[in-house]
């Protein structure tokens, strides 16, 4: 500092400024100098630094990557047990539905079998209601087969009185379906008609003597419209002779009663049909004369518009089945 102002004032100026010059480079020099090695440490320790950073991070990364191959290993050993366990559930699932499918034709078999048990008792049912159900019920007896002496349904049952005609008593009819018949004649009753029973179940001998009382009477005429012993549907138990109070016995008149129109029109529903219609070749035409033939047959001809006469015997057979009911 002192020199600084001797370098203005002195006459040697010059050579003081040359050496003041010197000196700031100097220390110019040495103070870059300074800041070159400072500088060199500070990007010597960054250097030592990021080389410690990166040692670390590569000992990391190396760290990790064991890992990695360490979790790599697990995960193929675990790979492995899955796609055995997998291997496993596809042979359980395999098993599984095998057995679904033995259980299936085992409940099949079952089924079956049960099936087949059931039609057998069904079939052995039905035998034995046809064993039970008289052949005869349905047979046509009108000079085309014939019921011995000895033939007799297998249970009558009296008929009650209230409806007989008066001076009629005494009539029977086939245990077994009389229920229709009571079933006919009240519903008749009900709708105001005024029907009664001349003759119900007549024997092979009672026949003999109406047959043999009609042809004494008209010679061989009585065979257009009685039927000779043993042909007689009345033998069955299951026919009946119906009319009116004011007709009064088994007349043609009858033909013409609302009586005779209302069984006309409902006497199938209850199982009875008109066995000789209008012009039958058996015998004359009977409007009295009803027979039952059980309800589903009485139907079928109703619907069809057929005549029990005009049937296959082994068409008729086929009701037999459900003959009672
Ligand atoms: N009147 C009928 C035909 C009978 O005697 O059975
Ligand atoms: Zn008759």
């Amino acid at each position: 500092m002192y020199h600084g102002v001797s370098l203005v004032q002195t006459k040697h100026g010059r050579m003081y400024r040359m050496k003041f010059s010197n000196e700031v480079t100097l220390y110019l020099a040495g103070f870059i100098a300074l800041i070159g090695i400072i500088t060199s440490i500070y990007l010597a320790t960054i250097v030592k630094n990021q080389r410690i950073e990166t040692a670390i991070l590569q000992q990391n990364q190396n760290l990790s990557l064991q890992q990695l191959a360490q979790k790599d290993g697990e995960l193929a050993a675990a790979s492995t047990t899955i796609s055995e366990l997998h291997g496993e559930l596809v042979a359980i699932k395999e098993d599984l539905e095998e057995l679904a499918d033995d259980y299936k034709d085992e409940q099949n078999r079952n089924e079956a079998f049960e099936n087949q048990i059931r039609d057998l008792a069904g079939t052995l049912g039905d035998l034995d209601k046809l064993a039970k159900t008289d052949e005869e019920l349905l047979a046509k007896y009108s000079k085309v087969y014939f019921l011995n002496e000895n033939y007799i349904p297998t249970r009558l049952s009296q008929i009650s009185e209230k409806y007989v005609l008066p001076g009629k008593k005494d009539q029977y009819f086939h245990a077994e379906v009389i229920g229709h018949l009571k079933d006919l004649l009240d519903a008749a009753s009900k709708a105001k008609m005024d029907l009664k029973i001349v003759s119900a179940y007549r024997s092979f001998d009672e026949q003999v003597d109406i047959k043999g009382q009609f042809s004494q009477v008209y010679g061989t005429g009585a065979n257009t419209f009685s039927a000779d012993q043993g042909y007689s549907e009345h033998q069955l138990g299951t026919t009946v002779d119906l009319t009116t109070p004011e007709i009064g016995g088994a007349y043609n008149s009858f033909a013409t009663t609302k009586e005779y129109q209302w069984l006309l029109d409902n006497a199938y529903r209850y199982g009875f049909i008109l066995s000789y219609p209008e012009g039958n070749t058996f015998y004359i035409f009977e409007p009295w004369h009803w027979r039952f033939v059980g309800i589903d047959l009485a139907r079928y001809l109703d619907r069809s518009g057929k005549d029990f006469y005009e049937l296959d015997q082994r068409k008729i057979n086929e009701y037999l089945l459900n003959f009672f009911e």
